[in-house]
């Protein structure tokens, strides 16, 4: 492949959202509520922070928002298809206005050259399925995701050459109380989320199948969280608990995707600790043919981690960043007798406390290249901030160009150790909601006027992080 300016010719360069986040019309066009839905109307009642209803109103300004796409230069443009938006129960009949508006986005987008990268999950199951029968909770949720899968799939085929089956499994296991509407008992029953993980390996290995098999030329990929876990010391102990919390973390969730097949120490540990799961006869096929159906892997990167071993006795927790926006608390994650989060002296944080590490971003390529050999695609990684809106209508957010440039160079230098990059996504392309901080934190190249309390009229401006990312991509990553 000729590589100029150190990217790939055809290299895409664009950026994300997913559905429940920016489109709003929650209630619109025949459109049934999903969890996500339900979720964020609680978060709003509780803690003030926007809800789903409006969100960045993308349903009503789409034609904007790829044109501004396009003046950026965008060549791909990764989103999510709303679940509940296009079969409002779930499975059975479609809703037609649903699906015709992804028609006229994806339809947009190819006007403008953009290519559609799309996820076909991201966090929000219909609520009919959740009512049914507690969504990732029962195994009938494998074949309604295949349905969905598709579904999409026979509509699209045509448009849409990349797929991504699901965002961020990790993260739905991890925090399976706050991505799912599920009931109390289940919060609080652990082997409940490794028996979802199976059913997410499942559903994913049908859907990358029905890729494969109904869209020409498709390409099968899924988003993953990712953090590499490095030691806090040279203690065997902490080396050997930054081995454990990355297979835990991180290859338990690619090894299903890339190989079909699950992680030997994390199997074991799972045992260890009375949360195995049911694997029925047949599964462990199913899981390996959808593996061959496997093409390239999206990377959500926006932090690295450090542990150490786990103090004896400590419970399990996951990890909380603060949610003031002001620097300070973090509570770190917890794995009983496996490893325990701490703080990395060596690198910043952000004021929601992640911390930066763009080297962290090249480390995880070229292990993923040389564990899997195959091509990946940054469909997240970004800066949340509270950004100011000046009278003028400028936002200058240079910490958000800080931040993307030096990942940008990361990915580059990963490049350039061998790794077959397709695309760069970094999150997002508009202000959208945060999963975790309402509207005011903000990740976008453009800026959505509205907050927590105001909806206003949604009115989009040009941050200093869309002319400057215009030119990265002009020049097609040489000037940063
Ligand atoms: C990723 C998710 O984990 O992180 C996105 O895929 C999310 O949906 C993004 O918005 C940023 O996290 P947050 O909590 O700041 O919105």
């Amino acid at each position: 492949m000729k590589i100029v300016n150190s990217f790939p010719e055809g290299f895409m360069w664009g950026a994300a959202t997913s559905a429940y986040q920016c489109e709003g019309a929650a209630n619109e066009d025949g459109k049934k509520d999903n969890q996500q839905d339900v979720i964020n109307r609680e978060i709003h009642d509780e803690y003030g922070y926007a809800d789903a209803s409006v969100a960045s109103d993308h349903y009503h300004h789409y034609k904007e928002d790829v044109a501004l796409m396009a003046e950026m230069g965008f060549t791909s443009y990764r989103f999510s298809i709303n679940w509940a938006r296009v079969l409002p129960d779930g499975v059975g009949e479609p809703n037609p206005k649903g699906v015709e508006f992804y028609h006229n986005l994806i339809d947009e987008l190819k006007a403008h050259n953009i290519e559609p990268i799309v996820t076909m999950w991201h966090y929000d199951l219909p609520m009919a399925l959740v009512d049914k029968y507690g969504g990732w909770r029962d195994r009938q949720i494998i074949d309604d995701f295949e349905y969905f899968a598709r579904f999409i799939l026979e509509e699209y085929k045509d448009k849409v050459k990349y797929w991504l089956t699901i965002n961020e499994q990790s993260i739905v296991v991890n925090y399976m109380d706050r991505k799912n509407k599920i009931s109390m008992e289940d919060k609080y029953n652990p082997k409940f989320r490794y028996q979802a993980n199976h059913y997410m390996n499942l559903a994913h290995a049908k859907a990358a199948i029905a890729i494969h098999e109904i869209v020409p030329g498709g390409l099968c990929g899924a988003a993953l969280d990712m953090a590499p876990y490095y030691p806090h010391t040279c203690d065997p102990e902490d080396i050997m608990a930054a081995k454990n919390a990355n297979a835990f973390k991180n290859y338990f969730y690619m090894d299903a995707y890339f190989k079909g097949i699950y992680t030997d120490s994390v199997m074991a540990y799972l045992k260890r600790q009375g949360l195995d799961f049911e694997i029925m006869d047949g599964d462990m096929e199913i899981m390996k043919k959808g593996a061959e159906c496997f093409d390239f892997l999206g990377i959500n990167y926006y932090q690295s981690a450090c542990v150490k071993a786990a103090t004896p006795g400590l419970a399990r927790r996951s990890k909380q960043n603060n949610k003031t926006g002001k620097g300070g608390s973090v509570v770190y994650e917890v794995q009983p007798d496996l490893f325990e989060g701490c703080k990395n002296e060596f690198i910043g944080d952000t004021d929601f406390s992640m911390p930066i590490d763009p080297m962290g971003l090249q480390y995880v390529l070229e292990d993923i290249n040389d564990r899997y050999h195959k091509p990946m695609m940054i469909c997240e990684n970004g800066f949340g901030a509270y950004d100011v809106l000046e009278k003028d209508g400028s936002v200058h957010d240079e910490y958000r160009i800080a931040y993307i440039r030096e990942h940008i160079k990361a990915m580059k230098d990963a490049i350039a150790n061998g790794v077959e990059m397709i695309a760069y996504n970094p999150w997002s392309a508009f202000d959208l909601l945060s999963t975790s901080n309402g509207i005011a934190k903000r990740y976008g190249f453009i800026y959505v006027d509205r907050t927590d309390d105001d909806v206003k009229e949604c009115k989009r401006y040009k941050k200093d992080s869309f002319y400057w990312y215009k030119n990265v991509i002009a020049t097609n990553g040489k000037n940063l």
